[in-house]
C-alpha cells in the first residue's frame, strides 16, 4: 500500500473498481434531484435511485464514485472522534450487472491486497444477515468470504436491524447487506459466538464499508418480493476509513485537517493538541467551515437563510463562529479557514474553485452579520441565565427575544444552556414565535409566495399539509385520533381519521389556525431513518404493522409532527401557503372524512 491520505484512498478505490470494468461518475450536487423527502444527499446510493429501480444510466452497469454527503441530525455530536456533517461516501454499483459472487471477493481483494489497503486478514470482521420470516440467512455471503480467507471465528450474524439495507422510502429495492470491520480489540473479538456481535463492548469494531445486496422489492402490502433486477450498492466512508487505517485518534488528524488547523492555530495562537474544550471547538470550526464551503461551493450552492437547507447552512455557520470565539479566533476569519478546504479538494471537487468568490462572500456576510450582534447577545444571555437557578429553564419569550433581536438560532441558545445546567422551554419558544407570526401576518402575506408549484410539488405540499392536519387534529380535538386513510390529488387533500361526528365550525376554525401557525413558523421538515423500535420508542405515529427490527424513514415538523412515513415532503412548511378545510364528510358511524386545500398568492 502507497502512504494513505485521503487522495490516494480516493484514487485507489475508484481505480480498483475502474479495473473491475466501473465508469467513474462524478459526484452529485449535495441537493438532491427532484427529492423534497431529505435536504441533502445523505448516502452514494441516493442519487442513483432511478438507476437502482429499472432506468438506463448512461454510463452502463458498473459505476463506481465518491459522493459529497451531509448529515446534519447528529450537530451536536461534532467535535467527538467520530461525528463529521460533511463526508465523503466511497461506492460502487451493479446495476443489474454483478452479484455476491464478484462483489464479496473485490471488498476482500481491496481491503487485504498490499496493492491496495493491506489489512492483515485477521483484523477483519464480517456481519452477515441472520434471516428472518422474509428472506433466509445469508449462507451464501458468508460462505463466499470463508472462501477468500476470513477467519471463520470472525463471521457474525445480524437480524435486520444490523444487517439489511433499505428501502429508500416505506416500499422499493432493498436487501441483506454483510459489513466489514476492523478488528480494533482481538481479545474481546475472540469471546463473541456467532451471534453474539451486538455484545461486544464498544470499540472492539467499527465498520468501515457496506455491501448491499438488494434483491428485493418491498410492497404495499409490506412484503418483500423478489427483485427482477438485482444491484449491489456499497458504502465506504472515507474519513473514518482514512482515521482507522492510519490509527489516528480522530478524523480530525487526517490529512484533510491538516492545513486547516494549521490556520487555526496561526490565526489563535492557540494549539490543537491542547484538549479538552479547546480540541473540541477546533473540531467544531473545522467540521463546520469545511461543511459551509462544500454547500455554498455546491453546484446549486445554498446561501445562509431562515428556511430549510439555508437555515441549516446559518445554525453550522453560527455555530463555527461561537465555538471559534472559544478559541479566541478573530471575527471575519472563516472565510480563510475555508480557503484552506478550497485548496485542499481543488483537483476533487473543482465546483469549489469556480465558486470560491461566492463561497467567501456568503461566509463574510452571514459571520458579519452574526457577529455584529454577538457580543451584546452574549451578555444579553450570560444575564438571562444568571438569573435562572440550576436546573431551570430560560422561557420562550425570552429564547425568542435572543433570536428575534440577537440572531440566536434558539438551538444555540439551547446549547448555551445545556452548559450550564439549564434548558429552554421549547413549547414557550414556539408560543412566542406564533404570535409573533400572528401579529406580522398581514404584512408578510407575500413571504410565502413560491410561484406556480408543479403538478409534483403540490402533491408533496398537500402531503405535508396531511402531517399538519393530523397532528393538529390530535392536538385539538382528541389525541385519540388516528389515520385511517388518505388520498391526495393535485388540487386537495383528503383525510379519514376515527371520529363520532363532524367537526364544529369553531373546531374546524382551531384546526385550520394551528395548521396555518405552523406553515407561518416555515418549520423545516426533517427526514430521519431510524429502526421501527426506536420510532416507536421516540413517540412518532404510524402503521406499526411492520416487523420487528426494519428500518424507518421518519419526518419531524418542529415539535408538531412526528409521523412514520415514506415521503415525498416539502423541505419547509413555509412554502405551503394558506391551508383550508374545505368539506366534511361522513365515512361511516366511526369515521370521518376532511378535505382540504393550500393557496398561494404570487
Ligand atoms: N447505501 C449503503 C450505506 O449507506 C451502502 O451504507
Amino acid at each position: 500500500m502507497k502512504t494513505l491520505t485521503s487522495e490516494t484512498l480516493r484514487s485507489l478505490y475508484l481505480e480498483f473498481f475502474r479495473s473491475k470494468g466501473h465508469a467513474v461518475i462524478p459526484s452529485a450536487s449535495l441537493i438532491p434531484e427532484n427529492d423534497p423527502t431529505v435536504l441533502f444527499t445523505t448516502a452514494g446510493m441516493h442519487p442513483l435511485v432511478p438507476y437502482l429501480l429499472g432506468e438506463k444510466h448512461p454510463e452502463g452497469t458498473r459505476l463506481t464514485d465518491v459522493q459529497k454527503c451531509v448529515r446534519t441530525g447528529d450537530i451536536d455530536d461534532v467535535g467527538d472522534e467520530a461525528h463529521c456533517t460533511f463526508f465523503e461516501m466511497l461506492g460502487n454499483w451493479s446495476l443489474g450487472d454483478y452479484f455476491k459472487k464478484e462483489m464479496i471477493p473485490w471488498s476482500f481483494e481491496f481491503l487485504t491486497s498490499e496493492k491496495y489497503l493491506g489489512i492483515p486478514v485477521d483484523e477483519i470482521a464480517i456481519t452477515c444477515f441472520a434471516g428472518d420470516e422474509d428472506c433466509p440467512k445469508d449462507e451464501e455471503s458468508a460462505e463466499i468470504w470463508l472462501q477468500c480467507g476470513i477467519l471463520p471465528q470472525n463471521i457474525f450474524y445480524l437480524p435486520k436491524s444490523g444487517n439489511w439495507w433499505g428501502p429508500a422510502g416505506t416500499t422499493g429495492p432493498c436487501g441483506p447487506d454483510t459489513e466489514m470491520h476492523i478488528i480494533r480489540n482481538k481479545a474481546e473479538a475472540a469471546k463473541l459466538g456467532p451471534y453474539d456481535f451486538e455484545k461486544a463492548p464498544s470499540g472492539t469494531f467499527t465498520e468501515i464499508w457496506n455491501d448491499v445486496f438488494m434483491q428485493y422489492n418491498k410492497n404495499e402490502e409490506g412484503r418483500y418480493e423478489p427483485l427482477k433486477q438485482r444491484n449491489v450498492d456499497t458504502g465506504m466512508g472515507l474519513e473514518r476509513t482514512l482515521c482507522i487505517l492510519l490509527d489516528k485518534p480522530s478524523v480530525y488528524e487526517t490529512d484533510i485537517f491538516e492545513d486547516a488547523i494549521a490556520e487555526i492555530e496561526s490565526l489563535t495562537c492557540r494549539k490543537y493538541t491542547e484538549g479538552g474544550e479547546t480540541t473540541k471547538a477546533f473540531r467544531v470550526v473545522l467540521d463546520h467551515v469545511r461543511t459551509a464551503t462544500f454547500m455554498i461551493g455546491d453546484p446549486k450552492g445554498i446561501s445562509p437563510s431562515n428556511v430549510g437547507q439555508g437555515y441549516i447552512l446559518r445554525r453550522i455557520i453560527r455555530r463555527a463562529v461561537r465555538y471559534g470565539r472559544n478559541i479566541g479566533l478573530p471575527i471575519g476569519e472563516l472565510s480563510k479557514i475555508a480557503s484552506t478546504f478550497i485548496s485542499k479538494y481543488k483537483d476533487v471537487y473543482p465546483e469549489l474553485v469556480k465558486n470560491e468568490a461566492r463561497i467567501h462572500e456568503e461566509l463574510e456576510t452571514e459571520e458579519a452579520k452574526f457577529s455584529k450582534t454577538l457580543q451584546q447577545g452574549l451578555k444579553e444571555f450570560e444575564k438571562v441565565a444568571d438569573a435562572v437557578p440550576a436546573g431551570g429553564t430560560i422561557d420562550g419569550v425570552t429564547a425568542f427575544h435572543l433570536y428575534d433581536t440577537y440572531g440566536f438560532p434558539v438551538e444555540i441558545t439551547d446549547e448555551m444552556a445545556k452548559e450550564r445546567g439549564i434548558s429552554v422551554d421549547m413549547p414557550g419558544y414556539d408560543a412566542a414565535v406564533h404570535e409573533h407570526q400572528e401579529k406580522s401576518r398581514t404584512a408578510s402575506a407575500g413571504q410565502f409566495a413560491c410561484g406556480l408549484a408543479d403538478h409534483k410539488e403540490e402533491t408533496t405540499y398537500l402531503h405535508t399539509a396531511t402531517h399538519l392536519l393530523h397532528a393538529a387534529l390530535r392536538k385539538a380535538i382528541s389525541p385519540d385520533i388516528e389515520q385511517k386513510g388518505s388520498n391526495i390529488t393535485d388540487e386537495r387533500l383528503r383525510f379519514d381519521f376515527n371520529f363520532s361526528r363532524k367537526l364544529t365550525p369553531a373546531e374546524v376554525a382551531e384546526v385550520e389556525r394551528l395548521v396555518n401557525e405552523q406553515i407561518a413558523l416555515d418549520v423545516p421538515v426533517v427526514m430521519e431513518e431510524m429502526p421501527l423500535t426506536e420510532a416507536k420508542e421516540r413517540g412518532f405515529t404510524g402503521l406499526f404493522e411492520s416487523k420487528y427490527g426494519e428500518r424507518v424513514k421518519t419526518y419531524t415538523i418542529g415539535d408538531f409532527s412526528k409521523e412514520i412515513c415514506g415521503g415525498p415532503h416539502a423541505p419547509s412548511t413555509g412554502v405551503l401557503g394558506t391551508f383550508k378545510i374545505v368539506k366534511q364528510e361522513n365515512v361511516s358511524a366511526g369515521v370521518k372524512r376532511i378535505k382540504a386545500t393550500l393557496t398561494r398568492t404570487e
